[in-house]
């Protein structure tokens, strides 16, 4: 696409100052690109410092639900009891949950213990017990502005397997947030991600990724974390995405569970690991949003 505007206007941005002083370099640099044929997400999908400052609002109520949730999460509570908290805590930061009713899910997050990929169902039924991993995936609404993150919790005395398992998965989260710069492409970040899982025994699962965020719950691109270097679209200043690898004990493969439509589980009944973080591609890197 092109951008309509004068040289001497405001820039889209909202800095204020004339677009030929702010981001028409920007914009050129991007469109030759574009010209020759290098992959990039549609330029509306970048956001301006100004739209980053009003997700972080949101990000800071989602950030604060997963604290609260580190707090408080201990073996003999259920999982809809996890579900609550996220709703009430939401709801008094005027926010909405934005995986409630999201094409059909039933709750406020995902919690997701051992063999669960990702997409668990909170219920009543489900205790947490001693020795148990879960993931709590948050994502929040606050006046039009979607946050994503998740992280791991160790119920009381975990095996030291499992313990790796989630310390891996969260080296492979900063490492993949080392791997963000700026006009790259965005498979150099997921192969870096990868390569530390597999160098530590692991497999990171294929069929599902991270994703854009800002203004809608997922955006372009998708986020693969086993990808090959030099492929995908290029990471751009302004760009908005999630870095949330499924790392796995064992093979890659899972199977989405028919009864509910949502449980994600590995195939082999391996645990599977997930922490996710939503960066800012920066001109010299990128700032992480939520973690
Ligand atoms: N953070 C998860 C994702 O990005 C949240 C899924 S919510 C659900 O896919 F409703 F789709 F389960
Ligand atoms: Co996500």
């Amino acid at each position: 696409m092109s951008i309509r505007i004068g040289r001497n206007d405001p820039c889209w941005c909202g800095s204020g100052q004339k677009y030929k002083k702010c981001h028409e370099t920007f914009d050129l640099k991007l469109e030759g690109l574009r010209r020759q044929g290098v992959p990039l997400i549609n330029h509306s999908l970048l956001k301006s410092p100004l739209q980053v400052e009003k997700i972080k609002e949101s990000c800071r109520i989602n950030v604060g639900i997963l604290d609260y949730i580190q707090e408080h999460i201990q073996a003999g509570i259920s999982t809809a009891e996890i579900d609550q908290w996220v709703y009430d805590y939401t709801i008094r930061h005027h926010a909405i949950p934005a995986p409630l009713n999201y094409e059909g899910f039933p709750k406020s997050c995902c919690t997701s213990i051992d063999d669960v990929v990702c997409h668990g169902i909170p219920k009543e039924s489900e205790i947490l017990k001693d020795g148990d991993i879960i993931n709590v995936d948050i994502s929040t609404i606050y006046q039009g502005c979607f946050s994503d993150s998740s992280r791991m919790f160790c119920i009381g005395k975990v095996s030291p397997e499992k313990e790796r398992l989630v310390k891996v998965c969260k080296e492979c989260v900063e490492i993949g947030i080392a791997a963000v710069r700026p006009w790259e492409p965005i498979g150099n970040m997921g192969h870096a991600v990868h390569e530390h899982a597999a160098k530590n025994g692991y497999s990171v699962v294929r069929d599902i990724g991270g994703h854009g965020v800002g203004f809608e719950f997922h955006e372009d691109p998708f986020v693969s974390y086993v990808a090959e270097e030099g492929t995908g679209v290029l990471m751009v200043p302004g760009m908005m995405f999630t870095i949330e690898p499924m790392v796995n004990m064992g093979s890659e493969d899972v199977w989405t569970d028919q009864d509910d439509n949502w449980t994600v589980r590995t195939e082999d009944g391996l645990p599977s690991a997930q922490w996710e973080v939503t960066v800012y591609v920066t001109e010299d890197g990128c700032e992480v949003i939520t973690w």
